[in-house]
């Protein structure tokens, strides 16, 4: 067993633990107050290779793995969460459109995401009647001549006013999962138009918008993957995302172990003892141990992925388990800084609005533990 990374994830983490340093963390207090992500910002990420890091390089990816991705997610994350989840979402498209899409759509979308040609690309599963219960939306696509139309609304799309190309599910069959089919939909498509951004409690750089399908027409080469496969499509990119999303979690949870960290250390400094007492380097203990914990099983379940092997399971726990984990370590913070921590433009205050939703993207802490049980019920324990 090998649990130190390679040279070449070694050389990723350094590189993104730079760019993150220099590009992102001097503004991100700016972006979150501005409420957006700059254009430049999201190139700059791409020409880090960070927009398709377990991408071919045949596409323009950097072609170095899962591990590397989420080493690299929980970097930018310490950073910047919002520019994060951008990151990771695209991440998540561009692997869906490698995995599932027919060359011409591997053409005409890979490398201009991988390049950075494009903002982002958006996944629009969600509704507003199907956000856990994914298989009851009802988006419908209804054959056409030489395609399809797409009719429906959408909601919580991430950076989905931004994205130049949006992976849309709709209904071309009966009820339930397999009448979900998959299509890519293209930014300025007629009759596809976004929302205002929602008001969020946290990660506010990033757009969360609704999008309406009012007859949009799409080609029949837009289909991504076979009809009626669209919901199994849509749980196998999410199992990756999930990934992304608890690596997002540790890089916040990470980034507030330090506040707290430095808040020890300065009191020590001020003549209050070695840790500022026992009570408070146990809860430092506490979240160090939580920390490390989750990134194992972040880890693992990247490590899994990467050689092909079933990892629908261990990518659940590691999520529920991450998140939660980050959620704590933020709350440990902020006890630790005390009501400083609380006031103005905090950057503890920050990391927990930001984490919050970590427990919710990508699949609820409830619909981790869903995936869990079944498979462990199915599976048995050990794995
Ligand atoms: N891989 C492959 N196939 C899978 C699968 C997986 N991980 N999970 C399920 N399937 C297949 C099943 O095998 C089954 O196929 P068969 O009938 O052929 O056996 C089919 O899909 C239906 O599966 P289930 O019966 O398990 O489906 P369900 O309706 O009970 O749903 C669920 C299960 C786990 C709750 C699912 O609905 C789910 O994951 N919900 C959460 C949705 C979600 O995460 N949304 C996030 C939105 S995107 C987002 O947040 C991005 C962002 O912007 C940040």
């Amino acid at each position: 067993m090998q649990l130190e990374l390679s040279g070449a994830q070694q050389t990723i983490v350094e590189s993104t633990r730079r760019l993150a340093a220099t590009t992102l963390a001097p503004t991100t207090a700016a972006r979150a107050r501005a409420h957006e992500i700059p254009r430049e910002v999201m190139l700059a990420i791409a020409r880090a290779g960070l927009i398709g890091v377990n991408l071919d390089k045949k596409w323009g990816g950097a072609q170095a793995g899962v591990v590397a991705y989420a080493a690299a997610v929980r970097e930018l994350a310490y950073a910047d969460p919002a520019v994060a989840v951008t990151m990771a979402v695209t991440n998540m498209v561009a692997e869906v459109i490698a995995a599932f899409g027919s060359e011409e759509q591997k053409i005409s979308y890979l490398p201009k995401l991988a390049r950075g040609d494009f903002f982002a690309g958006a996944f629009a599963l969600s509704e507003p009647g199907a956000g856990s219960d994914a298989a009851s939306l009802t988006t419908r696509a209804v054959p056409d001549r030489d395609g399809f139309v797409l009719s429906g609304e959408k909601l919580w799309i991430s950076h989905g006013d931004q994205s130049d190309v949006v992976i849309v599910w709709a209904r071309t069959g009966g009820p339930g999962a397999k009448g979900i089919t998959c299509f890519i939909v293209e930014k300025g498509a007629q009759g596809l138009s976004a929302g205002k951004p929602e008001e969020k409690m946290g990660i506010v750089a990033s757009h969360t918008v609704p999008l309406s399908l009012d007859q949009v027409r799409v080609p029949k080469a837009a289909r991504l993957g076979a009809e009626g496969d669209g919901f199994k499509l849509a749980m196998v990119a999410l199992d990756g995302g999930r990934i992304g999303v608890a690596a997002q979690a540790l890089g916040i949870g990470c980034r507030a172990l330090d506040l707290a960290k430095a808040r020890l250390q300065a009191l020590e400094r001020a003549g209050a003892g070695a840790g500022a007492g026992q009570a408070a380097q146990f809860a430092l203990a506490d979240m160090a141990v939580e920390l490390d914990a989750a990134w194992l099983l972040v880890l693992r379940a990247a490590w899994l992925k990467e050689r092909k092997r079933p990892f629908s399971r261990e990518a659940a726990m590691a999520k529920v388990f991450a998140s939660e984990a980050a959620n704590r370590a933020v709350r440990a913070a902020i006890d630790l800084c005390g009501t400083g921590a609380l006031v103005g433009d905090s950057e503890a205050s920050r990391l927990l609005r930001d984490c919050r939703v970590t427990q919710i993207y990508e699949g609820t802490s409830e619909v981790q533990r869903l995936v869990i049980a079944r498979d462990v019920l199915r599976q048995g324990v050990l794995s």
